[in-house]
């Protein structure tokens, strides 16, 4: 079984999945006319910066290495802004880059206003910050909202005594009995949701390791602090956030035993529907508080948003839209092989829920080249993957690396495993090292990413595919990328255009309309290995086609009601009136 499908896997079966108000009377009183601040909209028609923005997650650990230590660096990124200019993004996603043990590679956070010293210091995050500025591209920082690392000062002073002012920031309780944990709860990464802790004698709730305690977010001081420090980036230039884990914010009161269900994870630990620690509905309420100060800064809220269905996908972007702008839709990721049907029924739910935000992988996910390559035409089918994402109506947020057609590097013996998850479910869950290796710049040693054995090996295939051999490559999966990302920006019915499906009973060719006012997109994807002819039904939208982009040789104007594809072939083509 793949990482993913692990990965996922476990995040269903463990329920993951379906796991100060600070107004003062005073406020109210002196000021109660304090106008509500609106993003403000970047054209007539009221769309905000993150609509037309293309995003780009980036794991700075393995982006670039500027001081050559064999870890990523903000310096690295900053000297790569160029690069990721002319690839044509808008806004740049940096996984957790503070102060941190490292437990689990940042997301075990000990400062969450600092900088680590191995990715650099809050000088050169503002330089990042200005540099990238110049080049019109934001930053977008990762929120981890539902736990600090035990190392963090709040968690030392709250262990260190049941009386202790930041003893109710945390989850603290007594034990069932003689070394009995306070319920049944089990942490996503393997073992107990719990652990003892001598000097006060009671027990901590922690969903994922146990170096990551649970904030408790019913208690208003956690909530202004954790604010403020949305502020606090705010004030240095950060756009947004990604939401970390924002499903695992509340638990229930009372700690009810969660239901067991039949048989065993890949950790060893019984299965469990996570009824009263995912999900709560609590949770919605603080996403509410929080996108007011989103607002008030014109920042955007992405949400890691693992949700069973659309329904539940919905409910993140709030009933009055008035939580997340940006819930990723995961649904789509989840969708493992080329199916021209099951991506247009995804598609059409999204598209009917709200404003789509559209991801094939990420740090926890195996990377698209492996999960769709059918090994023969891995390069075909990463434009093709492309072709789909980057012309739907939504925002499309990238993996670095992805526009190269990095593939995973699972570890290959245990010993060399560095995530925690891998350690663990070792050999059947081999962990998400994979997925994370370092950038692949050029045929060089280390893939041009350090002169020193970089944290993570990089795959052989850095010789072929990597930024200079395919920025130089007519061909590359690079330049498709360049080239498609351009028109994404220059089309307006690319950005705005409602999604139109056509031939929705085709099996192998998934075939749309981006429609705004007078112009019209045409896109025609061939998801089967074998070449395919298909007569177009356009929906009295012309029969020609000027081509914008293909995977194939075609003349300028082409006539589109019937049109052939080789195989994984792409059309893009503007509609002629
Ligand atoms: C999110 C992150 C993942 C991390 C976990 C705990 O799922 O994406 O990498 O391990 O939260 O913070
Ligand atoms: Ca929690």
């Amino acid at each position: 079984m793949g990482t993913i499908t692990v990965w996922l896997a476990r995040s269903f079966s463990m329920n993951w999945t379906m796991r100060c108000l600070g107004i003062s009377v005073l406020a109210l009183t002196v000021w109660p006319s304090r106008a509500y601040s609106q993003p403000k909209p970047v054209d007539a028609e009221g769309h905000q910066w993150w609509q037309h923005a293309v995003f780009y997650e980036l794991y700075p650990r393995s982006f670039a290495d500027s001081n050559n230590d064999g870890i990523g660096d903000l310096n690295g990124i900053t000297s790569k802004l160029d690069y990721l200019k002319s690839l044509g993004i808008d806004a740049i996603w940096l996984t957790p880059c503070y102060p941190s043990p490292q437990v689990d590679f940042g997301y075990d956070v000990s400062d969450y206003e600092n900088i680590d010293a191995m990715y650099g210091t809050l000088q050169d995050f503002d330089r990042l910050a200005s540099e990238a500025q110049k080049r019109g591209i934001k930053i977008i920082m990762d929120f981890v909202m539902n736990h600090s690392s035990d190392q963090h000062a709040w968690f030392k002073e709250s262990r260190s005594s049941r009386d202790n002012p930041k003893r109710d920031w945390y989850m603290w309780r007594d034990g069932k009995g003689e070394s009995q944990t306070p319920n049944n709860w089990i942490s996503i990464f393997g073992g107990p949701a719990w652990k003892f802790d001598p000097t006060t004698g009671q027990w901590y709730y922690h969903f994922f390791y146990a170096e990551q305690p649970d904030l408790d977010w019913r208690n208003p001081e956690v909530e202004k602090a954790m604010f403020d420090v949305t502020r606090w980036w705010y004030k240095r230039g950060v756009a947004g956030f990604r939401l970390d884990a924002v499903d695992t914010l509340f638990e229930n009161p009372d700690f009810k035993d969660n239901p067991v269900l039949p048989g065993k994870n890949a950790h060893g630990d019984p299965n469990m529907e996570n009824r009263y620690n995912t999900k709560l509905p609590e949770l919605h309420d603080v996403l509410r508080r929080l996108r007011v100060v989103a607002d008030e800064n014109n920042a955007v809220l992405i949400g890691e948003t693992w949700t069973k269905d659309i329904e539940e996908l919905k409910s993140y972007y709030g009933g009055h839209s008035n939580e997340l702008q940006m819930p990723m839709d995961f649904l789509f990721a989840r969708i493992d092989k080329l199916s021209a049907p099951e991506f247009r029924k995804q598609i059409a739910g999204v598209d009917a829920a709200g404003w789509p935000v559209y991801v094939l992988s990420n740090h926890d996910i195996t990377r698209a080249y492996n999960r769709y390559g059918d090994g023969q035409h891995n390069d075909a089918i990463a434009k093709l993957m492309a072709s789909l994402y980057l012309t739907l109506r939504g925002t499309p947020l990238m993996y670095y690396g992805e526009e190269i057609g990095m593939e995973n590097n699972d570890p290959k013996r245990k010993e060399d495993v560095k995530d925690p998850v891998g350690k663990v479910g070792w050999p059947e869950d081999k962990g998400r090292d994979g997925e994370r290796t370092p950038m692949q710049w050029k045929a060089a040693p280390n893939a041009g990413f350090s002169s020193t054995t970089p944290w993570l090996p990089v795959p052989t295939s850095y010789k072929t595919h990597n930024v200079h051999a395919e920025l130089k490559d007519k061909a590359s999966i690079l330049n498709f990328y360049q080239r498609l990302l351009a028109l994404r920006h220059a089309e307006p019915a690319l950005l705005d255009g409602e999604y139109v499906a056509l031939n929705e009973d085709d099996p192998n060719v998934l075939s749309y309309l981006r429609r705004y006012k007078a112009e019209t997109v045409l896109v025609v994807l061939n998801m089967s290995g074998a070449g395919k002819k298909i007569r177009l039904d356009l929906k009295g939208n012309g029969s020609k086609a000027s081509t914008l982009l293909s995977t194939q040789g075609r003349s300028k104007l082409v006539s589109v009601s019937s049109i052939s594809l080789e195989p994984f072939g792409v059309f893009i083509g503007k509609m002629e009136q």
